[in-house]
């Protein structure tokens, strides 16, 4: 039986869990594959480091040289995170003529297509399955499965952590007790920058809406917008509606145009992305010939990852062993991506206004000479004492430049006391 030989940088979360799946089914996956995966190395910053014993340990070494210098080793997985040494290491181990297989999304967003050049030079393979929902399989889906369509929209939960949180708020926690919950579960980082801010999901979508649309989207072009500012009185109104509010990516080719960006979302609650809750991810593609396509499953941990990640390993494998080789596919047009401003949507508005006569209509004429229609109005709650009044509109679509023009006239009104939420609303 032949013996392909790899070479894994990494083994923290995902590194020990392929690592540990290797260990427990290599010998199912060899009678299946017809080839025998054997691991060279182990590249870790630390070799004192308390490890699993799921993996022989003995693997382990801090010089990188020994995996991307063994002109043994096929293949290269990546998994040690982060934009550096990463980049670099998965360059160097094309060019050598290794096959790689990587998780790291921000290396993918940034520098994915010069990547897949040079692995197209060098006639190897660059596979990112684990880059986008973890265990969900979605690259290969839009790669392969949906070569046929031509698709129009794709809306994405794809942070766990931060659906996680709105998950906790739609129970009724404030912002920082459910930040506090998924860092105490695991599911947030020390410094959740990343997922809070959306930084991670924008990676995420880049990568998606590339694919989807076979057009060159780099993360910087995709506007986002974070969980931070959001309070809990906002789920509760919008359960009131008939909405949930969730971290929304959102990619959709209007014309010869792309709207890529990530905000919070008042979403019906009868959306197919409505009932994922907690770490769960899901991706909602709309194809002309396939309709709607749901894909939902676990975007994170060990497992989940290991799984997408071996599954890419075993492509390269048949591949090498079959001489199967997938096309490498680039974007093959340049579709301009559309300025946040000029993006259209429904909007739910909170606002603290003071509790006397004609408050309401001024604001009505200022969201009016933006030419914004208001759909509903509904005052939630007064303060008697303080004289001041809560009321939550719901607008018909209007340009998010119009909507950010006139909230700042808003703001200087002399009736008003605070625009307490502006969140887009989608269907
Ligand atoms: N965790 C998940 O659920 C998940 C899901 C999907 C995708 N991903 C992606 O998978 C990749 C790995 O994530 P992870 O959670 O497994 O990260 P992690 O737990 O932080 O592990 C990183 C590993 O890489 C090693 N490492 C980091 N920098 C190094 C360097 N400069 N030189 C040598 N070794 C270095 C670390 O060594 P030490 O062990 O010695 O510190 C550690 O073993 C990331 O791109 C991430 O975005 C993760």
């Amino acid at each position: 039986m032949r013996t392909v030989s790899i070479g894994v940088l990494g083994a923290g979360t995902v590194g020990a869990g392929v690592l540990s799946v290797l260990q427990r089914k290599g010998d199912r996956i060899s009678r299946s594959l017809g080839a025998t995966i054997q691991i060279r190395g182990v590249l870790v910053r630390n070799l004192t480091k308390s490890r699993s014993d799921d993996f022989d340990n003995g693997l382990l070494t801090t010089d990188v040289e020994r995996i991307l210098g063994d002109a043994s080793i096929d293949v290269v997985v990546e998994l040690l995170g982060g934009e550096e040494p990463a980049r670099t290491y998965i360059e160097r181990a094309l060019r050598a003529g290794k096959h790689v297989v990587t998780a790291n999304k921000e290396v993918i967003a940034k520098h994915g297509y010069e990547l897949l050049r040079i692995a197209a030079d060098r006639g190897v393979n660059l596979f990112f399955e684990a880059s986008v929902g973890g265990g969900i399989p979605v690259i290969r889906v839009l790669r392969r499965d949906l070569v046929v369509n031509d698709i129009s929209q794709i809306q994405a939960i794809i942070n766990g952590t931060t659906n996680f949180i709105l998950s906790e708020m739609e129970a009724g926690r404030d912002y920082a007790g459910a930040l506090k919950q998924a860092q105490a579960l695991g599911y947030a980082e020390a410094d959740p920058k990343n997922d809070v801010e959306a930084i991670d999901a924008a990676y995420k979508l880049a990568i998606l809406s590339t694919l989807a649309f076979r057009t060159d989207v780099r993360p910087d072009r995709i506007h986002r917008v974070g969980i931070t500012a959001l309070d809990e009185k906002d789920f509760r109104y919008a359960r009131e509606m008939g909405y949930v509010v969730k971290l929304v990516a959102t990619a959709r080719q209007i014309g010869d145009t792309i709207e890529a960006n990530v905000h919070p979302t008042l979403l019906p609650a009868e959306h197919h992305l409505a009932s994922v809750k907690g770490v769960f991810n899901a991706v909602l593609v709309d194809g002309d010939e396939v309709d709607k396509l749901v894909l939902y499953g676990r975007g994170a941990g060990a497992q989940p990852t290991s799984s997408a990640v071996l599954a890419d390993v075993c492509a390269i494998v048949q591949d090498i062993v079959y001489g199967v080789a997938e096309p490498i596919q680039f974007p093959e047009r340049q579709l301009e991506i559309r300025d946040f401003g000029d993006t259209e949507a429904r909007f739910y508005l909170r606002l603290l206004v003071a509790d006397e006569p004609g408050v309401l209509a001024q604001i009505a004429r200022v969201l009016g000479d933006g030419g914004i229609s208001i759909a509903s109005c509904i005052q939630k709650e007064a303060d008697a004492d303080a004289r001041v009044a809560e009321i939550v509109i719901m607008t018909h679509a209007a340009r998010q430049s119009a909507m950010t023009d006139a909230l700042s006239v808003i703001a200087h009104l002399s009736c008003t006391r605070q625009i307490s939420a502006s969140i887009r609303v989608d269907r």
